[in-house]
């Protein structure tokens, strides 16, 4: 259809998208989980595919099929997404991290199900932080060139509103873009809408997107286009 009609302007181009969520283990059938659906996701690895790129999608757990087309690398949990991302951004012109990956797991997760016991305290969860996939893709740049995009969902809080917030986070993770997404208010996690704006490396605002899922893809290609 016309509207679907794109120029093949990422033609050339490996591009790499981690979508959905983590899961990190408790014991053989808990996890901590995130509710992260992939769809955000998944119409980056879409619109990319549209517009003539070539696409590896690092899958953690989607609630949505991925697209035809594209190579998809399954994970679990976020060890397996940083191997998983790190080995197709050897040769990726274009990394975007949209997948909601767990800033902590479980330190040893226990080889059998977890059971009550009358009278027992109820367990304590001990955990660990995981590595930061984006700060480190940014900071180790093993490919020159190389453009390292983030997402980051913000709400406004006492702290500041939600793009002092993204800006902050820009500042700290040192990718190129940060798509800051404004959550709640029927925003967000497993809703169609979506409203993001965009961030170069020093926090400044460089494009904004209210739309489908589709249309803040496109804009966040957009922007990535810019930079390659
Ligand atoms: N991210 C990552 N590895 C992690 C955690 C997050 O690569 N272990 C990436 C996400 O994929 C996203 C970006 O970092 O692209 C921002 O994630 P976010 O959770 O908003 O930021 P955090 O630095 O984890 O800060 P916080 O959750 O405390 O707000
Ligand atoms: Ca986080």
């Amino acid at each position: 259809a016309l509207v679907d009609a794109r120029p093949a302007d990422l033609a050339g181009l490996h591009v790499v998208v981690s979508a959905g969520g983590t899961r990190e283990p408790v014991d053989p059938v808990r996890y901590l989980g995130n509710r992260s659906s992939g769809r955000q996701g998944v119409a980056l690895a879409r619109a990319a595919l549209a517009r003539g790129a070539r696409v590896t999608l690092v899958a953690a757990n989607l609630a949505v099929p991925p697209p035809g087309g594209v190579d998809v690398v399954t994970v679990g949990t976020a060890a397996q997404l940083r191997d998983a991302v790190r080995t197709a951004a050897k040769d990726a012109d274009v990394v975007v991290m949209a997948a909601a990956v767990a800033d902590f797991r479980p330190v040893s997760p226990a080889d059998a199900k977890i059971k009550k016991r009358e009278g027992a305290a109820a367990p304590t969860i001990e955990l660990v932080e995981t590595v930061d996939v984006l700060a480190e893709l940014a900071r180790d740049r093993v490919r020159p060139g190389q453009v390292v995009v983030g997402f980051a969902a913000e709400t406004g809080d006492a702290h500041g509103s939600v793009l002092e917030h993204g800006r902050a986070k820009a500042l700290r993770k040192g990718a190129d873009l940060l798509a800051v997404n404004a959550v709640g208010d029927g925003l967000g996690f497993g809703t169609e809408d979506n409203e993001v704006t965009i961030l170069d490396a020093a926090g400044r605002p460089v494009a904004s997107a209210r739309g489908s899922k589709d249309d803040v893809a496109h804009a966040l290609w957009d922007a990535v286009r810019a930079l390659v």
